[in-house]
């Protein structure tokens, strides 16, 4: 007998529907006129349209019942109200405390985390005022330039964000450094003045080896032409005695707690080159953007609940449908690492084998996410979308509005690329469609059939479409918090953890050991020959 009747019942209603809905084409659910208005949502100016996929009337209740019977409301009010949801690690999980500007606690074992929360902001706004006016100084004069040093969550949200944010970005120019491949490093250090140049640390832990390899390789750069390299760094981490142990003074330190994991970080102390970037003023309608989403996914009706319903989506398409990836599709080339961004937020949040209590999970884990911008991706792998013989939901995103009226002809074309290609995913072109093109090409016969079949679209490929006002600082704020949500629910329903991961660090583990094998030192015992044969060939190529 199950411990968890209800759900399973769930999950049981929930496959009935799904099986149903394989035989489906979505085209004819618009027989319903009111589709689009009955299959979409609306909240903080964004709309969600999902009716271009298979869910019908009963498919949305059977998704309900199982958000319900899986206590998402209730998972939910745990994580806001600090409970130990990340089991595996014994930790709360309040990240959405760093987006908090409400002036109500959040309490965790007793007390209010708030006042640390604001504290910090606030310390973080005066550094970043100070080097945006020139008041904080490199050893050359005001900070021209800044580097982020950080990998993961210490990278990819302010990386991203300050490339969607580029229109708002009016402070020094940014750079981000990650990979541990020195091509990364050299390819940011070339041209920059180290006299002018503030280097940001960005480690939750402080001990991860990219990060501090190319930390140290920064400070030996500067310590060629600046007397004091420590003077023009500051440090973005959880770990403080080990960033005292570093030597950077504590004024030019932002903590923050091991409640906020790293790729849920970029809201806190991991956002200040984004703040540096855009300015205190708008980094703070970023916050209220994700503030306004939390309040959103607390208080609308399942229903009507947009990180509900993207969750939902989700699990009909891979666990209803079992269509294996999901396609992120930003039009809106500003966004172009939100694909990575979300890749580590939904693959290393979701990506999991073992629920909370080390029982294999009963319907698998999250899907692969991978994406680009539109319309690059168009004249890319959108062949495969659209002809292929893997479906791959699609996840499209536009904007009203861009930034640049003088060019406002550019965004009429991407607006109509992005609709036309839901349409067509939708839609396709049938083999009697496909027939009269070829004819009036000139074919015939045999080579009549044979070219209409390569022109068949057989369509019925599902995909969404969350389109906003303009991307703002504030709206960047709503549509990552609601990513976020969207798979906290997902984890909720499938039963894991969505707030550690453990699947990173065995290949950790065997880069430190395989490390002197490549220096050229004697191997691990247990190595396995092919890595040796690739070791000795990378020593010396022939
Ligand atoms: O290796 C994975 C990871 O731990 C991510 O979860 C994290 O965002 C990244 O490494 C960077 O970690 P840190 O901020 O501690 O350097």
């Amino acid at each position: 007998m199950s411990a968890h009747p209800d759900l399973d019942a769930a999950w049981a209603s929930f496959f009935a529907e799904a099986d149903r809905a394989r035989t489906r084409r979505i085209a004819d659910l618009f027989d319903d006129s009111d589709r689009a208005m009955h299959f979409s949502a609306r909240a903080l100016g964004m709309l969600f349209d999902y009716s271009k996929t298979h869910i019908d009337g009963a498919a949305r209740e059977a998704l309900l019942g199982l958000a319900r019977a899986a206590r998402v409301e209730s998972m939910r009010d745990a994580m806001f109200s600090g409970a130990r949801i990340n089991g595996s690690e014994d930790r709360a999980v309040l990240h959405t405390a760093l987006r908090n500007l409400s002036g109500v606690p959040v309490m965790l074992d007793g007390e209010d985390v708030m006042p640390g929360v604001l504290d910090t902001l606030e310390r973080m706004k005066a550094f970043a005022r100070d080097v945006r006016a020139g008041r904080f100084k490199g050893q050359g004069g005001a900070i021209t330039d800044v580097i982020n040093v950080g990998i993961g969550g210490s990278d990819l949200g302010p990386a991203m964000a300050t490339r969607a944010l580029t229109p708002f970005h009016d402070g020094p120019r940014c750079h981000f450094v990650s990979n541990v491949d020195s091509a990364d490093l050299a390819d940011v250090l070339d041209g920059l003045d180290p006299a002018t140049t503030l280097v940001i640390i960005a480690s939750k832990t402080f001990t991860t080896i990219e990060t501090m390899t190319n930390a140290a390789s920064i400070l030996n750069w500067m310590s060629v032409s600046l007397a004091d390299p420590a003077a023009q760094c500051v440090a973005l981490s959880s770990a403080t005695d080990l960033v005292a142990e570093f030597g950077i003074p504590p004024e030019r330190v932002f903590g923050f707690e091991d409640w906020v994991g790293g790729r849920y970080s970029v809201w806190g102390p991991i956002g200040l080159s984004l703040m540096i970037a855009i300015g205190p003023k708008d980094f703070t309608e970023f916050l209220a953007g994700g503030a306004a989403m939390d309040t959103h996914f607390r208080t609308a009706s399942l229903a009507d609940n947009l990180p509900v319903l993207l969750a939902l989506v989700g699990l009909w398409h891979h666990q209803g449908m079992s269509f294996q990836t999901r396609a992120v599709l930003p039009y809106e080339h500003r966004l172009a690492r939100l694909p990575a961004y979300l890749q580590q937020l939904e693959m290393e949040s979701n990506g999991k084998r073992a629920a909370q209590d080390g029982q294999s999970l009963p319907h698998g884990s999250g899907p692969i996410v991978w994406g680009e911008p539109g319309t690059n991706g168009q004249h890319a792998f959108f062949q495969l979308l659209h002809q292929g013989t893997e479906i791959v939901p699609c996840e499209f995103m536009i904007g009203a509005e861009g930034y640049e009226p003088d060019l406002a002809h550019h965004h009429r074309l991407l607006v109509a690329n992005c609709l036309a290609q839901s349409e067509a995913l939708m839609t396709g072109r049938s083999l009697s469609d496909a027939r009269e093109i070829a004819a009036s090409m000139g074919f015939s016969g045999d080579k009549l059939m044979a070219q209409a079949e390569q022109r068949v679209f057989e369509g019925n490929r599902p995909s969404t479409t969350l389109a906003y006002p303009r991307l703002t600082p504030r709206v960047l704020g709503q549509i990552l918090a609601l990513y976020e949500h969207r798979v906290f629910v997902e984890g909720v329903i499938l039963g894991l953890n969505s707030f550690d991961q453990w699947g990173v660090e065995l290949g950790k583990e065997l880069a430190k050991r395989l490390e002197p094998l490549v220096a050229g030192k004697a191997p691990p015992e247990d190595m396995n020959q092919s890595t040796g044969l690739l070791a000795a060939y990378l020593r010396a190529p022939k």
